[in-house]
Parts: structure tokens; sequence; C-alpha cells
């Protein structure tokens, strides 16, 4: 059962801002069939992420680097957005500026029709040479077991943050900024413990930003927040647009 009140209150921080930022994590993903990242079903419970998601691991075994990420895009090639998703790219229609930055993978937030969207720890569908540094887009593509650069022949990484790294510039930057500038925060379906995306809902709340959660448990972030709205995100999202429109005609 959503908590009325809590959704209410939540609807009205949104209502008459004009400036919004969503930080997403896993949790949004898990109802199109995502594994998240942590808790028991946890994709870092079957795997180590040192020995497929850091730098030294694609050294030293990029066959077995590659084998996990190859299994990851099978996995997502037939999962679809779901509500938490339709939601965002919705709520995007109805604010003047908003940004939304995820720490996601999977690329279904631009599927469900998201614009500005600013992916800290890149894209599974993104594919990079190690030799000459070009990036291809391989949506839904089916790659070899070691794939190599057709320009220089160099091997082919995901175009992904592996631990360890940095988060790409220009996309950290612009995501600093908007939380910087925001008058609320959506964090939604993130357990908020990965440094550095999980600072920024610590640097929005120091602008002055409202914090608004959604997850189906507290979080590390959950401190910082104003109103926790606990629940599954495809749930909890279209009832909190709902309840914003209701505001919005009253
Ligand atoms: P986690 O797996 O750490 O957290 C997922 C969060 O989603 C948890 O807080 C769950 O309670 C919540 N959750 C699960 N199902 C939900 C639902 N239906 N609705 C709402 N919330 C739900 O995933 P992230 O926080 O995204 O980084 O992890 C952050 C980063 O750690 C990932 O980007 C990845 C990972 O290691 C890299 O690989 C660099």
């Amino acid at each position: 059962m959503l908590n009325e009140s809590l959704l209410e209150q939540a609807a009205s921080k949104l209502h008459g801002i004009t400036d919004l930022v969503a930080f997403t994590g896993a949790g949004v993903s898990a109802e199109s069939g995502v594994p998240t990242f942590r808790g028991a079903e946890g994709v870092w419970k079957n795997f180590r992420a040192e020995e497929v998601a850091t730098p030294e691991a694609f050294a030293r075994d990029p066959k077995l680097v590659w084998e996990f990420y190859n299994d990851r895009r099978d996995l997502l090639a037939d999962l679809q957005p779901n509500p938490a998703h339709d939601t965002l790219a919705e709520l995007q229609r109805r604010f003047e500026r908003f940004t939304l930055v995820t720490q996601n993978i999977d690329g279904l937030h631009a599927l469900a029709g998201s614009r500005n969207l600013l992916e800290l720890h890149g894209n599974l569908w993104r594919v990079r040479c190690t030799g000459c540094g070009q990036t291809w887009e391989t949506v839904g593509e089916k790659l070899p077991a070691i794939p190599e650069c057709e320009s220089c022949g160099a091997l082919l990484r995901p175009d992904v943050v592996w631990f360890g790294e940095a988060l790409p510039e220009q996309v950290w930057n612009e995501a600093f900024t908007a939380v910087s500038q925001c008058e609320a925060i959506l964090v939604v379906g993130t357990s908020a413990v990965v440094y550095p995306a999980a600072g920024l809902v610590e640097v929005a709340r120091r602008h002055g930003a409202q914090v608004i959660e959604v997850n189906i448990e507290p979080t590390a972030a959950s401190e910082s927040a104003d109103v926790c709205l606990h629940g599954r995100a495809g749930e909890v999202l279209p009832a909190l647009l709902e309840a914003l429109r209701t505001q919005g005609s009253g």
C-alpha cells in the first residue's frame, strides 16, 4: 500500500518548481528484469567485481570480462522499459529543466524516451577501442567473444566505467552542475553507496534542493531525504505523477 500522505507531501515539494534532477540506479530497471548489483539476488553475489569489472581484470583476462558483458548484453537484449522509466520520461515533459542522471548502463531510460540523460557509468551497448579510442553504438548486436576494432585492430572494451576508473569528465561535470542548480532531486532505486556518483545527492542537498527518495527499503541516502517513498519504483513513480497532476489541477 502506498502512503498517500507521503505521496502528497512529495508532490507538493515538486509542484511549481522548474528545475528537477532524477538520480537513478539499478532498482529502476529491476521491474524490467535487470538484476540489481547488491542484495540477495544481486550481480555481485555471483561475480566478484574485481574479476570482471576492473581494468586489471581486463588486462589479465579480456575473454572472461567479455563473457560477463556479453552475457549481460544477451540478457538485456529482450528487456523493455517499465512504468518507472516511462514515468521519468513523462516527468521530463512537465518541468522546464529536467536532467536524468543515471548510474545504469542498460540503456532503458533512452529506450523509454528520456532525453537530457547523463549516463555516469557509461553504456553497455557502446564499445570503445583500447587502441584508437573510437566508440561505436552496437545496440542489440551479437559481438564476438573477443571483439576487435575495425579501424586499428586493437581490442575493444565495453564503454562502461569500471571500478578504479574515473567517470567520464564531461558527463560528470554536467551532472555536478545539474545537481548544484536543481530545486529538487528524485533519488530512485539506488543503494547510494558507490562514489563519486552517490555524492551527487549530498551536493544537491547542500545547495538547497529538496531530496525525495523512492526505494523498496531505506538506503544510505535516506537520512538526507526530506521524503522517503517506500515501494517499487514502477508503482510509486506513476502514483507520484498522478498526485502531481491532481495538485496541478487543484
Ligand atoms: P544496487 O544494486 O547497489 O542498489 C539497487 C537499489 O535498488 C537498492 O537500494 C534496492 O533496495 C533498490 N530496489 C530494488 N528493486 C527496486 C524497485 N523495484 N523499486 C525501487 N527500488 C528498488 O544498485 P546501484 O545503486 O545502481 O557500478 O549501484 C550503483 C553502482 O554499483 C552501479 O552503477 C554499478 C554497481 O557496482 C559500476 O559497475 C561501476
